[in-house]
């Protein structure tokens, strides 16, 4: 067992005191290995109560620091790395311009594991311990970054990214030999093999992946609905209501289906565990059908304010109450940097206020890249928080990186105070160490 003493955030328990931190000025926070051998929260508290519970345990002491949990990231693509920054007109000519191109390239295995090492490496850097994120069409992409998240024990859920159709031909899943399965028979085949392999292996997680409707025939949303009613606890991830093109085209292409987001649950494919990026463009019904399911939404402020996509509609969010949490979706997003993430959420929430006055809390937006982000995945308690029983995944912070940080945060008199400084001012310069479960 191992303790540190600094400055501590966590959340309530209770998921109905979600928007609450805890922050204790100078706490305790003991970790060590629960009965399979993972190494947990074992208490957490006020210095001083806790130390005397566990007398024996060596103090590591973090003075000045605030350790807090590690950030949990809902959406991303971790072959997009190079695309960051790339203006376009909106999503569909940014997707044929340079997102296409540039995924291409994973058909090379020695190109997947070079942007696996540098997309975990980035992940860590930053502070997120737990991420939900893309691979490419090509079985290779995925082996390689779950080779490199295993490595460095990084909590990673992905898969194979389904596409038989409206995208570049080689970027398409492939049939397998001449005369054999076709691309889409072979797709179901892969994820599914992909999913034996990898899924529950120590801290990685499988997430049968069709990129959006559009890039899908019927036949493989279909497949993919089986799947996920085979594997009811691994993860299902997709795109939706981001943009009124794609959006447009989706109800070209399945107009059976009573909405975009409806066509997913028309094909089996909303449920809990499934986490849709954006979700912009709904209305009631559609926000109803996401609380019904149990799904959860990936709001990606960066990417939404760099695409010109739009701003998640929080109030509607809360009203229908749904779940969702934050992501960077790099590389429609422009920082793997959860303060840059939390910051972009806070001006969406303001440029989509409503006259009620909808003003995200500082609280709020951090709870969203933890411990409301856990719960969107299924994963409360598990990870996102700092309460006995979590993996001992967290970040120390240092609240004096900068001058200006220093100057700022000093001024603070408020949880609140001190939360917005790191929110608005802050990036990797912040994360001084990030600590993961060191588990097998
Ligand atoms: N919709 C389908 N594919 C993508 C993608 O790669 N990025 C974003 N932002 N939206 C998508
Ligand atoms: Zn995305």
């Amino acid at each position: 067992m191992k303790a540190y003493r600094s400055s501590l955030l966590y959340f309530q328990h209770n998921s109905d005191a979600h928007q609450s931190a805890i922050h204790e000025e100078d706490g305790l926070l003991v970790v060590g290995p629960n009965a399979q051998g993972t190494q947990v929260v074992q208490a957490v508290g006020p210095y001083r109560d806790v130390v005397a519970r566990y007398p024996q345990v060596p103090v590591q002491h973090l003075a000045g620091r605030i350790i807090a949990p590690g950030f949990v990231d809902l959406h991303s693509h971790y072959p997009q790395t190079n695309v960051i920054g790339s203006p376009a007109d909106g999503l569909l000519p940014w997707l044929e311009h340079y997102t296409f191109p540039e995924e291409k390239r994973f058909a090379a295995p020695e190109y997947c594991a070079q942007a696996a090492t540098f997309f975990v490496a980035e992940m860590l850097r930053n502070g997120v311990t737990t991420s939900l994120t893309f691979a490419t069409s090509h079985p290779a992409s995925v082996q390689a970054l779950f080779l490199e998240a295993q490595k460095r024990q990084l909590r990673l859920i992905t898969g194979l990214c389904l596409m038989d159709r409206h995208a570049p031909p080689d970027l398409l899943n492939q049939p397998s030999s001449p005369g054999g399965l076709d691309a889409t028979e072979q797709s179901l085949i892969d994820s599914e093999a992909l999913l034996k392999q990898w899924h529950g292996v120590e801290r990685l997680g499988y997430a049968i992946t069709p990129r959006f409707a559009p890039t899908s025939s019927d036949a493989q949303l279909r497949g993919a609905g089986e799947l996920a009613a085979r594997y009811p606890d691994v993860w299902i991830q997709s795109h939706v209501a981001e943009n009124h093109e794609e959006i447009a085209w989706a109800r070209d292409l399945f107009p059976a289906s009573s909405s975009y987001l409806h066509t997913y649950a028309d094909f089996g494919l909303l449920r809990q565990r499934a986490i849709y990026a954006h979700c912009i463009h709904f209305d009631d019904v559609d926000r109803a059908l996401m609380r019904d399911s149990g799904a959860a939404a990936a709001v990606c402020p960066t990417s939404n304010l760099f695409l010109g996509s739009g701003f998640f509609d929080y109030a509607g969010a809360d009203r229908a109450d749904f779940q969702y949490g934050l992501a960077n979706d790099v590389g429609g997003g422009t920082s793997f940097s959860p303060f840059h993430t939390m910051l972009a959420a806070y001006y969406v929430g303001r440029e989509g206020q409503t006259k009620a006055g909808l003003s995200l809390s500082p609280q709020h937006l951090w709870w969203q890249h933890t411990a409301g982000a856990a719960q969107a995945l299924g994963l409360a308690g598990v990870v996102g928080n700092l309460q006995p029983g979590c993996e001992a995944d967290f970040v120390v912070l240092n609240p004096k990186a900068t001058p200006l940080m220093a100057r700022r945060t000093a001024q603070a008199t408020s949880l609140d105070e001190l939360l917005f400084a790191m929110i608005v001012l802050g990036d990797d310069r912040l994360v001084e160490q990030t600590v993961i479960s060191q588990a097998f």
